[in-house]
């Protein structure tokens, strides 16, 4: 039996996967056995963000696993720390705690939020604010402040106690707002919901709720951080000032790595026991981490970084132009969404049939998340695929 043949046998089937099954990569390409080419436009949904075959990290992890992979969280080993003092300088967030994925690190700081107000005794101070078109993940708490019912209604009951506000109206997120509420929690660039940044007004009133309520802000840089728009958090951006941060995906370049960065005021409240995870931190996930981290800090790679998203959205706009289909292209940096005026699923099917890796959220949306490693060469290469892919794959005329 073929690899799809056994997986239709022995794998819980929750993905609907394209029909390829890649066997090697290098730098922004994936290949088959046979040898076809894919231009690799999603990076593993925002995670090889130094490409494929990275030398440098294949390296430093093969000398890793030599050396020594894990010890658990019983010893000290020296790479957290080392990547935490990082982490500190790069988000303002004094502390870390080390999970496995961008769901466990939403978790994590869900936790410690309502651990927070309990140990100044307002027991009752429990609610989180979220937003529609929210994604925070798949575990019970990261589902509950997740909008979309498609995720939530087969899993109910979800955890008490969460209110959705719309990113576009302050005076209903203001209303949701109180003395009661634990936590705000947003992605300043919503991912899977359809690359729908923040507006500036929202980010603006999500401080000033904090401000007013004390209400803790937890920023959900899953997608948007670790360098993919521009700054080391989107937040950064928009003039948010969290008190937790949850990292995941680019940060570990293709090792699973989940971060939650905590204020020092909220780490106060932590105590031995409180929280948790076996694999967390290991020298793995830490090594890959410090090889991705050191990268960032390349000022080359930042550069090509900001060329290659300055081509992309001139080309995008330009496309735009020619095609009323797109009806917005928005995001940042190396996150971007092209909106259209049909459901996007066969035109990233099209897209794929002529060589190019995308995807679809949102129903509408075609979401691009190139690793960081892409060129202008690889932009001007993605363009015209793209662009006959928006066409073909559209409604027959
Ligand atoms: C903003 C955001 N938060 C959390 C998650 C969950 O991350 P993971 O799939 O690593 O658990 C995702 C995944 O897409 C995400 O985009």
């Amino acid at each position: 039996m073929n690899t799809q043949e056994l997986e239709a046998l022995h794998i819980l089937q929750v993905y609907r996967r394209t029909p390829v099954v890649f066997e090697r990569g290098e730098g922004a390409h994936l290949f088959t056995g046979e040898g076809c080419k894919y231009l690799d436009f999603i990076s593993g949904v925002g995670v090889a963000a130094l490409g494929h075959g990275h030398k440098g990290l294949a390296d430093a992890i093969g000398a890793q696993a030599r050396t020594l992979l894990h010890t658990s969280n019983l010893f000290y080993h020296p790479l957290q720390a080392e990547v935490a003092t990082l982490l500190a300088d790069r988000t303002g967030l004094d502390r870390a705690f080390f999970c496995n994925s961008g769901a466990e690190a939403v978790e994590t700081c869900l936790k410690f939020a309502r651990r927070y107000w309990y140990t100044q005794g307002a027991t009752t101070r429990t609610k989180y604010v979220a937003f529609t078109h929210s994604f925070h993940g798949r575990t019970m708490g990261a589902l509950s402040v997740t909008w979309d019912d498609h995720y939530r209604a087969p899993f109910a009951p979800l955890i008490p106690n969460v209110v959705f506000a719309d990113p576009t109206d302050v005076a209903g997120f203001d209303a949701l707002v109180d003395d009661t509420t634990a936590a705000i929690i947003v992605e300043p660039i919503q991912g899977e919901g359809g690359v729908r940044p923040i507006p500036a007004a929202m980010a603006a009133a999500i401080e000033a709720a904090c401000a007013r309520t004390g209400a803790l802000l937890i920023a959900d840089e899953v997608q948007s951080g670790s360098g993919r728009t521009g700054p080391f958090l989107h937040s950064q951006a928009l003039g948010l000032t969290p008190d937790l941060i949850a990292l995941g995906k680019a940060l570990g370049a293709g090792v699973p790595v989940g971060v939650a960065m905590f204020s020092n005021a909220v780490a106060a409240a932590a105590s031995p026991g409180d929280h948790g995870s076996t694999y967390g931190g290991n020298l793995l996930a830490c090594r890959a981490a410090l090889v991705f981290l050191e990268a960032l800090s390349s000022p080359a790679l930042t550069a090509s970084m900001a060329a290659a998203s300055n081509r992309l959205f001139s080309g995008l706009r330009a496309m735009q132009r020619r095609l009323p289909a797109i009806t917005d292209v928005r995001g940042a940096g190396l996150m971007v969404g092209v909106d259209l005026a049909y459901d996007a699923a066969p035109v990233v099917a099209a897209a794929f049939e002529r060589g190019l890796l995308i995807n679809r959220t949102s129903t509408t949306v075609v979401r691009l998340l190139p690793p960081y490693i892409i060129t202008t060469a690889d932009v001007d290469a993605a363009l015209p695929l793209l662009e006959d892919a928006i066409v073909a794959g559209g409604p027959a005329q």
